[in-house]
């Protein structure tokens, strides 16, 4: 997608080097930082300078890749394995990528794998934008489907949480790319964009994205969304997710499953966009994906921008109070209208989840 009218991928590869936008900087500076070791690609997932859980899966690849370059032997492939997968717990595609490069690389020999394993994280990188496109394809078809029912009665209004869109993949995203699918095809559209605290990636960087792309959005702190929807203001909602389920339950950002709560009470839409390596197929319920517990800070400060233009960090709470920072929660199948993925839209069921299983990624 484009940043000021160019082109650019979230990570991409330039000769033999990888670069990734450091979104710890957005939404005020496009930074732009090299991969340039395996220390850095751990380093970029961990501290969230790359986040999202394709973007995670493509830079786990791109990271073993670099190690591969490092030192190809066994035991670096080992421990470079190790070290990528221990960076974050929840988005599962990071277990899905870093376990194909492994399949690849094992059984090869070390002079072989530094350039198998780069092409491999190409292929990765390329795979994951074109299965997000057509997750935006298969979800443009709902969207036409809500347009339809509102018979032009103005713009159709998506509610998303957290940022899953194209820095949160390689490219197009998922719970977005149908939003950018729809304004190409002319659609009236427009956002409601959560902030999702504690790291407000809604405010930061999914009204960042939409606004690069002309998309018509508001930030809405996160606890307006049962409001909005219960005055008729949300026609649908779409979110992505970090782990769904073999049954159809979904992990995503915390607060997620507050807003499937609230569209159940009001009949609204609720969507989950998501390509099939986010699918764990090991595991039925939901309760059972580990869920990353992050830093206090998080929840006790805010960063943002100061009036001279600087990066900072402010206390919110009282100094001494504790404050406790799921990063994720589960939206339970039963609450889900419906599952978008590349290979089309499916029910979150045991049954829906099993018809893809053998076109899955
Ligand atoms: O903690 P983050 O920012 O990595 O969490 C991201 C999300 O929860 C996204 O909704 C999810 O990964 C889907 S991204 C296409």
């Amino acid at each position: 997608m484009k940043i000021d009218g160019k082109n650019y991928r979230s990570i991409w590869q330039e000769n033999d080097r990888i670069w990734i936008i450091d979104q710890t900087f957005l939404p005020h500076e496009v930074k732009i930082t090299e991969l340039q070791d395996l220390a850095a690609a751990t380093f970029a997932i961990r501290e969230m300078q790359v986040r999202g859980a394709p973007l995670i899966g493509a830079t786990a690849a791109y990271g073993l890749a670099i190690a591969m370059r490092e030192n190809a032997s066994d035991t670096n492939l080992a421990d470079a394995f190790d070290a990528l997968l221990a960076t974050r717990p929840t988005a599962v595609n990071l277990r899905w990528a870093l376990e194909r490069m492994r399949g690849l690389l094992a059984n090869l020999p070390a002079t072989e794998r530094p350039a198998a394993a780069m092409t491999e994280a190409a292929k990765i990188a390329n795979e994951d934008i074109a299965i997000n496109e057509a997750i935006g394809n298969h979800g443009l078809e709902v969207i036409r489907t809500i347009v339809a029912a509102k018979k032009d009665q103005g713009p159709i209004n998506i509610l998303t949480h957290c940022n899953a869109g194209w820095i949160a993949t390689v490219d197009w995203g998922t719970a977005l790319a149908p939003i950018y699918k729809a304004i190409e095809a002319g659609i009236d559209l427009h956002v409601w964009v959560d902030e999702t605290r504690p790291r407000n990636q809604g405010a930061a960087l999914t009204a960042w994205e939409l606004g690069a792309h002309g998309v018509p959005h508001h930030v809405i702190v996160d606890n307006a969304g049962g409001h909005l929807m219960q005055r008729g203001l949300v026609d649908l909602c779409i979110v992505g997710t970090d782990r769904t389920t073999a049954a159809g339950d979904v992990c995503n950002k915390i607060g997620t499953y507050l807003k499937a709560v609230a569209a159940k009470d009001n009949g609204i839409p609720f969507y989950v966009a998501l390509p099939t390596p986010t699918i764990d197929w090991t595991i039925e319920d939901g309760l059972q994906i580990p869920i990353e517990q992050r830093a206090a800070t998080e929840v006790t400060h805010v960063w943002g921008q100061g009036s001279d233009g600087s990066r900072q960090s402010v206390l919110v709470t009282p100094a001494k109070s504790p404050a406790r920072n799921d990063a994720f929660d589960v939206t339970p199948a039963r609450l889900v209208t419906g599952l978008i993925t590349e290979v089309g839209v499916i029910d979150a069921s045991p049954t829906g989840l099993a018809s893809i299983r053998k076109d899955a990624a």
